[in-house]
């Protein structure tokens, strides 16, 4: 079968590379993909907010399943516009409608969701753009450190912590009143902190039944020691040693089983991957926040473990066919790196000539912000590739990508040197 993956990162190579290993793909394109998803699929040049022009190339193209990376389409609604489209409704898609995907695009949604279904969570308050002086008071009588997050998606940018009350009542003014994040932060969140160690977990749904994939750990800060600001994500490890049988129990009975259990009860179909991100305070899950996607640069550990048709899996999934179906998962260790542009998280350069990908050997190189030009490949965002080791240990996958990063060059490489050692 046809098949169209939407988006342009990491995460889409990793998708890409693993679909195209199952029988059941014969023809696969990716809208808009990257240097890296050119070498294992057809690149599309339509932006992932195009609806129109995706439907009529799904036309063309006798395309049968959409698998869609990204939150911004899904929040956009993409599966509500192919669904009112008679031409494009029988196409099978990966990707909650928008009410589904209100999980991710709504911070005060999802926690009044976890709230009413009995997820556990951290407490929280929402305050509207008319309620600063409120807010200020609460602020108050609250703990520190403070936790803000914009009600909306703002590019992993709209949490905000801080230790310091005026900077918190700051910022909450900037949120609210000055529209910091734009529509985004109309609505604001004050969340009680949770300490504890992070854990994204990821299941596939159909709605009614789900599969647990393996679970990775995210280093979100740019710097060693996750110092400095946050980012998209520098490096990622599955499985994740911390997270053994028993936690998974845990999670699974009290997080991933009422999650879905909520969705049928509020008649909200899903059909598509549901990212938990979780605390581990003291044992005990509390969840931080829903993504309905992938995480990036979780899905490239995730993807190198899968040993399952994952195709197969994410058919069922969107057929709704996902009963009684099971996942094979490599018991190996899987590291990534993200190999970014000097600069990054703030400005960096894009355009750089990278050298050394063919010599980059013993691991997956899956590009992120890459381009094709002539013969060669430019960087082309801030993220640029995500280097993949695997190893029976912890410390075996990581010298393997370490060893391989470390034939890439361009002029500002930049990357993370201690992605596991907190594992370790
Ligand atoms: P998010 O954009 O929701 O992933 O949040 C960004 C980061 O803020 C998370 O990865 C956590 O490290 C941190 N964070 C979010 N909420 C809390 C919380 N309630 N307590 C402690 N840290 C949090
Ligand atoms: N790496 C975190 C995310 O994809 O949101």
């Amino acid at each position: 079968m046809n098949i169209l993956l939407i988006g342009n990162g990491g995460r889409e190579h990793a998708l890409a590379w693993k679909i195209k290993q199952s029988p059941l793909c014969e023809r696969l394109f990716v809208a808009p993909g990257n240097a890296g998803t050119s070498m294992v699929a057809e690149n599309v040049s339509i932006g992932v907010s195009e609806f129109e022009k995706l439907g009529a190339f799904c036309v063309d193209n006798r395309i049968e399943l959409v698998v869609v990376g990204p939150e911004v389409p899904l929040v956009n609604g993409i599966r509500d516009y192919f669904e009112a489209d008679p031409k494009l409704k029988s196409i099978l898609m990966v990707g909650p409608g928008k009410a589904g995907a209100q999980l991710e695009g709504s911070k005060d949604f999802s926690k009044q969701f976890m709230l009413r279904n009995g997820v556990p969570t951290a407490k929280a308050r929402t305050f509207y753009a008319n309620q600063f002086a409120d807010a200020a008071s609460y602020l108050e009588t609250c703990q520190p450190p403070y936790v803000l997050k914009a009600d909306g998606l703002a590019a992993g940018k709209g949490v905000i912590i801080t230790s310091d009350e005026a900077e918190a009542k700051a910022t909450m003014r900037e949120m609210l009143e000055d529209k910091k994040f734009g529509e985004a932060s109309a609505k604001v969140l004050v969340e009680e902190f949770l300490n504890g160690i992070e854990l994204s977990v990821f299941v596939l749904t159909d709605g009614e039944d789900y599969v647990i994939l393996p679970e990775a750990k995210d280093y979100k800060r740019i710097g060693d020691g996750d110092t400095g600001p946050n980012t998209g994500g520098m490096g990622s490890v599955s499985p994740v040693p911390f997270a053994d049988a028993a936690f998974m129990k845990k999670v699974e009975e009290e997080v991933i089983k009422p999650t879905i259990a909520g969705l049928k009860k509020e008649q909200i179909p899903f059909k598509g991957f549901i990212f938990v991100g979780l605390m581990n305070v003291r044992s005990e899950p509390y969840v931080i926040e829903y993504n309905t996607r992938m995480g990036d640069p979780e899905t490239q550990s995730v993807m190198a473990r899968i040993q399952s048709d994952f195709l197969e899996l994410l058919l069922a999934a969107a057929k709704g066919e996902l009963k009684d179906k099971t996942i094979a998962v490599d018991p190996n260790f899987a590291l990534t790196i993200v190999v970014a542009s000097d600069g990054y998280p703030d400005e960096y350069e894009k355009g750089k000539t990278i050298s050394g990908l063919e010599e980059a050997t013993g691991a997956l190189v899956f590009h992120a912000g890459t381009k094709k030009q002539n013969n060669e490949v430019l960087t082309d965002g801030g993220r640029v590739l995500g280097i993949t080791g695997k190893g029976k240990t912890l410390k075996a996958a990581q010298a393997n990508a370490y060893a391989a990063a470390e034939k890439i060059n361009w002029d500002g490489v930049y990357y993370r040197w201690d992605i596991g050692k907190d594992l370790m």
